[in-house]
């Protein structure tokens, strides 16, 4: 069979603005590298869109869903527990170090939003408490399902429907110089008794062209909000499990979220899971003997037994020292590259925590997904073998913590040959 006519002629892709004849046929994957059908070795410097942490094939969580399968692949998650999802609950809520006591299952990113965005609202509902509004920032992205859009920048992307999104109080990302203006605009929302919860990806946006702001600016706004009772939603679907360096981003800050949102790398990009975590008094919200405070949200493969097990998995490589260590080489090696980088073209942008190296290059054009700059440099990566994905004229790195300082290196030489015009 012609696997690429038969997938031009039937599969739907999704985010296809690069108009591809055809798709590149993977055989298979192992470490930092995709297999292609005609024996290519492409390197993934984006993670599979920020999903995997360990590396392709990884065989302990290969090994791991293998035995899970063989004795319970999946049961109702509604009357129904089982051992994976116990003991990944209790490892992650431990991990993340903030008093959180419960989490909830789901499927992605968007839906951890959209669990996180119905806990904080119905909060305030079984509360009596008429508290309906969010607070977003502007240039987020949240996923794509429609509360997750209704909290999202609101940009070409969600268009179409933006007369079904809801209603969002949008503040600007915090800089030095918008900072005291941000304050002062988010004192006043926040006291207006009305909101319900802030949404922020901490430190990070990534989708948005990785735009990163002070740990101390988002403190100082969460400490904010808490005085006014306006629950805290760290969105860390990109952030979590040391993207930054740190678990969670929000450990930079001293004020904790109210409610945490993980997905992608949390099965090491092995299967697709979502988990919403939140503080006790979230919960204890929802408990009543009146039934119409029930929490009434779940999916068919809430808590999937084999999900959770490639997580387990994932939170047990990321324990041992050597991840730990490959970790912060990735950070310095993506130190001393911007610097390298800032000197040879002090004209671009460049931004980096932990793992997570951007380089907005500056164009004509304004800075925008929509920049022609994307597929240029998109294909010319791809020519030497290295998945970049850019964000319009954002290029970014985001590795695999198995990547070697080799490596790196290599993708850091193919970026200086490009910039430098090819
Ligand atoms: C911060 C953030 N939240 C939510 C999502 C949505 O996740 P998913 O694509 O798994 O629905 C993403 C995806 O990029 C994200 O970066």
């Amino acid at each position: 069979m012609n696997y690429k006519s038969k997938d031009f002629e039937h599969v739907w892709h999704p985010y296809d603005t690069l108009k591809l004849p055809e798709q590149i046929l993977i055989k298979s994957a192992e470490g930092i590298f995709l297999k292609t059908d005609d024996g290519r070795e492409i390197i993934d410097a984006i993670s599979s869109w920020w999903v995997n942490l360990h590396g392709h094939g990884n065989p302990t969580i290969a090994d791991a869903i293998a035995a899970q399968a063989r004795s319970l692949e999946h049961v109702i998650f509604a009357g129904f527990t089982h051992e994976p999802a116990i003991n990944l609950a209790d490892q992650i809520l431990e991990e993340l170090k903030c008093g959180h006591t419960k989490a909830f299952f789901s499927d992605n990113g968007s839906t951890a939003v959209e669990v996180a965005l119905k806990m904080a609202l119905q909060f305030w509902f079984n509360k009596g408490k008429n508290r309906t509004k969010i607070i977003a920032i502007e240039g987020a992205y949240h996923g794509d399902t429609f509360g997750a859009m209704s909290v999202g920048g609101r940009t070409k992307f969600n268009q179409p429907f933006e007369q079904f999104l809801f209603d969002v109080a949008y503040i600007p990302l915090p800089d030095q110089e918008n900072f005291d203006e941000v304050v002062s605009n988010f004192t006043n929302l926040v006291a207006s008794n009305d909101i319900a919860a802030f949404i922020y990806e901490p430190l990070v946006q990534g989708a948005s062209g990785m735009r990163m702001y002070a740990p101390q600016h988002l403190d100082i706004l969460i400490s904010l909000a808490h005085k006014n009772d306006v629950l805290c939603i760290a969105d860390e679907v990109m952030t979590g499990f040391y993207r930054t360096g740190k678990f969670v981003a929000s450990q930079y800050c001293d004020n904790k979220p109210d409610i945490i949102c993980l997905s992608k790398g949390i099965t090491g990009g092995f299967m697709p899971l979502g988990l919403t975590t939140c503080l006790p008094n979230i919960y204890d919200a929802f408990v009543s003997d009146d039934p119409y405070k029930v929490f009434f949200h779940g999916h068919s493969y809430t808590g999937n037994p084999l999900a959770c097990a490639a997580a387990l998995a994932s939170l047990s490589l990321l324990r041992l020292p050597d991840c730990l260590v490959n970790i912060q080489m990735i950070a310095n090696e993506h130190d001393k590259f911007a610097k390298v980088i800032q000197a040879k073209f002090p004209n671009h942008k460049i931004r980096h925590i932990g793992t997570i190296l951007a380089i907005e290059i500056i164009t004509n054009t304004p800075t925008s997904y929509f920049n022609e700059l994307k597929e240029k440099l998109y294909f010319n990566f791809l020519k030497k073998n290295i998945l970049l994905r850019p964000l319009g004229n954002v290029l970014y790195i985001l590795p695999m913590y198995c990547i070697t300082e080799q490596q790196l290196r290599i993708i850091y030489k193919v970026i200086i040959e490009e910039l430098d015009g090819g």
